[in-house]
C-alpha cells in the first residue's frame, strides 16, 4: 500500500489568495493543496488534505486519519503559538510531521516567536512563502524513500 501523508492548515488558511498576499503570497489554499498531492501522487504516494478553522475538528482530524499516516506537513496557523491540545493530539498518535509557516515567523510579532510544535516536529520551515509547502512535500518524499 502506498504512504499515506496528511496535509493539514489551520485556522484563517482557508483564506490564502486573499488574506495579506503580502505575507502569505497570491496562491490559493486550493492551488496548493492541488499541487502538493499531485507532487505526492507523481511520488507513488497518497495524500489527505484538511483545513479546519475550529481546534476540535483538526485534532478529531488527527486523532482519526494520524495512526495510518506515515507523515504530515502541518501549517497549525494561530494554533501553533496557543494550542497544547494540538501537540497533544500529535503526540498521541505519534505522528511524524514538518510544521510549516507560509511567512517568516521569526521576522514578526514576539508573539509568533514560541510554537507548542517545534520541539515535536521533525523539522521546521519558515518563510518560503506557498513554495515551503512543496519543499516540505519534497523532503517527506526523499524521506520515505518512494
Ligand atoms: C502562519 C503564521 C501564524 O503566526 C499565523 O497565525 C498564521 C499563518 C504562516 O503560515 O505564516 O495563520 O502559520
Amino acid at each position: 500500500m502506498s504512504a499515506k501523508i496528511l496535509l493539514i492548515n489551520g485556522p484563517n488558511l482557508n483564506l490564502l489568495g486573499t488574506r495579506e498576499p503580502e505575507l502569505y503570497g497570491g496562491a490559493s489554499l486550493a492551488d496548493i493543496e492541488e499541487q502538493v498531492k499531485a507532487y505526492f501522487e507523481e511520488s507513488g504516494m497518497t495524500c489527505l488534505c484538511f483545513q479546519s478553522n475550529h481546534e476540535g475538528a483538526i485534532i478529531d482530524f488527527i486523532q482519526a486519519e494520524g495512526p495510518s499516516a506515515e507523515h504530515a506537513i502541518i501549517n497549525a496557523g494561530a494554533l501553533t503559538h496557543t494550542s497544547i491540545g494540538l501537540r497533544d493530539a500529535i503526540s498521541g498518535v505519534r505522528l511524524r510531521f514538518i510544521e510549516l509557516h507560509i511567512s517568516n515567523v521569526y521576522a514578526r510579532e514576539p508573539f509568533r516567536h514560541h510554537s507548542y510544535l517545534s520541539d515535536v516536529a521533525e523539522g521546521v520551515i519558515a518563510g518560503l512563502g506557498p513554495q515551503g509547502y512543496l519543499t516540505a512535500a519534497a523532503h517527506i518524499a526523499a524521506l520515505l524513500g518512494e
